[in-house]
């Protein structure tokens, strides 16, 4: 018990997180760092972007109505910050999870056919999943982000188109 043995990419997730003396999140390098530092910072702190893990959908979504609220930048520069924030805040651990630990016993394309709430994910999947793939209670939590966001309940989805 005195070495834990962490998985690598909670190391990641971890020095992802780090901050800077300032109380300042260290911003992964890339060429979208410099507009999320020019155009996101003035409302809010940029906590509140580098805590999510979204999709690329979400983070359109969200810039997109933060320019509705104000946020000044023009289209490339949107791209380009989706893209980097995609990267670095994107959610690719809970599809990595979701398609390791699904596809296990029967097709992904059979989780497409269902949409349902969170809560109702939980209940479906609990029983099933321990079954066969054991996961901790951070991974179902991540796991039922996602089937929430990917295959949640129709009405739903249609509000966030
Ligand atoms: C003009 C002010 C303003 C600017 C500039 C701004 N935001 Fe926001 N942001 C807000 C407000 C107000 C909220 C809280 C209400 C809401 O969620 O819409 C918010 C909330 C958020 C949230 C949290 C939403 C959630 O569901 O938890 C994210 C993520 C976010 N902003 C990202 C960004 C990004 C990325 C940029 C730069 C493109 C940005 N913001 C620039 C005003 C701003
Ligand atoms: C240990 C094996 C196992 C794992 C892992 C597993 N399932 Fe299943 N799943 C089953 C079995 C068994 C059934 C029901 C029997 C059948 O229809 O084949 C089922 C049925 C389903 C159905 C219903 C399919 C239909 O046609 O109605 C959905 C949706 C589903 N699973 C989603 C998931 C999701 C999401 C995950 C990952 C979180 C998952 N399953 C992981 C064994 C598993």
């Amino acid at each position: 018990m005195l070495k834990p043995a962490l998985p690598a990419v909670a190391i990641v997730i971890f020095a992802g997180a780090a901050s800077l003396p300032g109380g300042q999140a260290a911003l992964p390098e890339g060429p979208g760092r410099t507009i999320l530092q020019s155009a996101c910072a003035s409302c809010h702190s940029l906590d509140v972007v580098t805590e999510k893990r979204w999709s690329n959908q979400r983070w359109r979504d969200s810039v997109n109505a933060m320019i509705g609220r104000g946020a000044t930048l023009d289209k490339d520069q949107a791209r380009e910050l989706v893209a980097y924030l995609e990267t670095h805040f994107g959610n690719q651990r809970a599809q990595g999870l979701f398609e390791d630990i699904c596809s296990s016993c029967h097709a992904l394309e059979r989780v497409a056919k269902r949409s349902l709430s969170r809560a109702q994910w939980g209940t479906f999947i609990k029983g099933m999943i321990s079954e066969g793939n054991p996961v901790n209670d951070e991974e179902f939590g991540i796991l039922l982000d996602y089937l929430a966001e990917h295959y949640g309940e129709k009405d739903q989805v249609e509000t966030n188109q």
